[in-house]
């Protein structure tokens, strides 16, 4: 049977509304967009969220994505004359934000653009015109008149080195950007149905705050010496309002227990409006799937103590190969100095290309790592062109596989400790061998599942919990295709052989297997006794797992009278 997709249309609409005095929203609201970057599938489309302040200065906070260019210039022009708006505040440069700032100063060349140093250097990277500027330091003040005196608050790594927070001392109205914000698409304007959000937010933390953790427990200090916060205006999502101590206390806690991890890997990078901070951005994010905490450090703007400090505390390091010239090289090569002489024999190093070709020579350091004894996390990751989704998916892929070999003693000294007669009573529970196969565009990836089962009837669905480190959750994201093969008892050794071993980060998962793409795109495989094409329906995060909840859409058997195979266990304390 076939069934119909669950979404086809894709939308793009717009909100305004006041939400305070003198402050207007203006919202693009992308109902279906189902991706940011690999590691980050989108259950609920997300919105870019742009502020007016209108005192007797006016201010703009942020843009919107340039797929709303004519829609959002519409909206901005019925609120206002362009040509009256004195300042435009950027809080962080992504293009997500910040893709009409070219389109606003073609309009308004009088605005006067207002961000930290970093994004400044940015904007002149990607605007290639001049513009009025002014660079804010933290605790600088803008006064707008009629109550709306701006304070600015630098919170560097939310999640980019260039992003600030915006405190309204009139309306007591923080502006975030990508901080507190989420990935969802509603017509509610603010946060009032927690529930309804609660799992997005906390993705949203996962993916883009989680690395950065220590970092948004200072920027949260700094904020502290703001009065009270009644209302954040984020870039991402519902505005918060009705939950704002409740979901502030959340980022507090998760970041703490972030930050109190034993296990800690340091990436460092080096920040341009480029690849870089992508790469480290999918390392660190492969990373912290396994439970390992990450902290992400700028080699351009961190200073020597602090990345001395960190290397000592961490059990593996990540290098991204600075470029060899540029701005910032006295500070890079002090830093990159630092790293090396800090790092000790019982830490592993990993490193990555980011500039293709500009990058200071890989093999050199490699081999100045090897020679002081230090262990080799994940084989040097090498880019000599545009990094492109498959890149992305290897750097995750490497940045998981060095999250689990860290893991790899503890969780072996855990499973010991556990209840043996409780371990053997879970033991007692089976299910049937399956691979899960996937192809998204040029990504694809495969796994050995066993935890399937029927979920519904009308329409026919299962759910697979997969555990959260493996790398093929990115594509079973809500709404991605797969096939689940269903493997033939007495005759499934030589596939499940194959999809146990441990592929390197990137590697082909089907070669030397036989297989054809079926109608989702998804690799079916030949030996396999069945096959079902699902597609994602929603998520569940179940502790170490997600449980994926799938429609079936098509499915066929090849030999009828077969039966599964069968995966017993002797314990429950792992497969
Ligand atoms: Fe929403 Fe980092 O851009």
């Amino acid at each position: 049977m076939v069934a119909t997709p669950i979404k086809t249309e894709k939308r793009l609409t717009m909100q305004k509304a006041a939400i305070a005095a003198d402050t207007t929203a203006i919202r693009s609201l992308d109902w279906d967009r189902d991706r940011f970057d690999i590691e980050f599938g989108l259950q609920n489309g997300t919105t870019y969220n742009s502020y007016l302040i209108q005192g007797e200065k006016t201010a703009l906070v942020d843009t919107s994505h340039e797929k709303f260019r004519s829609l959002y210039l519409e909206q901005l022009k019925e609120l206002i004359d362009p040509s009256k708006i004195d300042y435009l505040v950027i809080s962080h440069t992504e293009p997500d934000h910040s893709g009409l700032v070219k389109d606003i100063l073609n309009l308004a060349p009088q605005i006067t653009v207002v961000a930290s140093k970093v994004a400044i250097g940015f904007l002149e990277d990607f605007v290639h015109q001049p513009f009025k500027r002014q660079i804010v330091k933290n605790g600088e003040q803008l006064d707008l008149g009629k109550g709306h005196l701006l304070e600015f608050v630098s919170s560097p790594n939310l999640h980019w080195p260039d992003t600030m927070l915006t405190y309204d001392h009139g309306t007591e109205t923080l502006y975030t950007c990508d901080v507190f914000g989420m990935h969802y698409c509603s017509d509610n304007l603010f946060d009032e149905h927690l529930k309804d959000i609660e799992a997005d937010y906390h993705f949203y933390y996962e993916c883009l705050m989680a690395p950065n953790a220590r970092s948004v427990l200072s920027a949260m200090k700094r904020t502290e010496a703001l009065p009270e916060i009644k209302m954040v205006a984020n870039g991402h999502g519902p505005i918060l309002k009705y939950h704002v101590q409740e979901l502030l206390k959340r980022y507090q806690s998760w970041s703490q227990a972030q930050s109190s991890k034993e296990k800690l890997v340091s990436v460092f990078y080096t920040s341009d409006y480029g690849y870089s901070d992508r790469l480290s951005q999918a390392i660190s994010r492969g990373i912290t799937k396994t439970g390992v905490a990450v902290e992400m450090v700028d080699l351009k703007s961190a200073e020597a103590q602090e990345i001395h400090e960190l290397v000592i505390r961490s059990t593996g390091i990540v290098l991204g190969m600075p470029p060899i010239q540029g701005p910032h090289q006295k500070e890079i090569t002090t830093n990159l100095g630092t790293v090396i002489a800090s790092v000790n024999k019982k830490q592993s190093i990993s490193l990555f290309e980011s500039y293709g070709g500009n990058d200071e020579p890989i093999d050199t350091l490699s081999t100045r790592f090897r020679e002081m004894g230090a262990a080799v996390g994940f084989s040097p990751i090498r880019v000599k062109d545009s990094p492109t989704e498959e890149l992305y998916q290897l750097c995750q892929e490497a940045g998981t596989d060095l999250g689990q070999s860290i893991n790899m003693t503890q969780k072996v000294q855990e499973r010991k400790s556990l209840d043996h007669d409780l371990d053997k009573a879970i033991g007692r529970l089976s299910g049937g061998l399956y691979i899960i196969t996937a192809k998204k565009g040029n990504l694809s990836g495969a796994m050995l599942a066993s935890w399937v089962t029927q979920a519904s009837f009308e329409p026919p669905g299962l759910t697979i919990s997969v555990a959260k480190d493996r790398a093929i959750e990115s594509l079973m994201q809500v709404e991605d295709q797969f096939v689940l093969n269903v493997l033939e008892e007495g005759n499934y050794q030589a596939l499940m052989k194959h999809f146990l071993k441990r592929f390197p980060p990137g590697a082909d998962r089907f070669a030397g297997i036989d297989t054809q793409a079926g109608q989702n795109g998804s690799p079916i495989l030949t030996d396999a006794l069945a096959y079902l094409e699902c597609q994602v329906v929603s998520r569940l995060e179940c502790s170490d797992h997600w449980i994926i909840y799938s429609q079936v859409q098509n499915g066929r058997v090849s030999k009828p009278d077969v039966l599964t195979a069968v995966h017993h266990r002797k314990v429950g304390n792992y497969y």
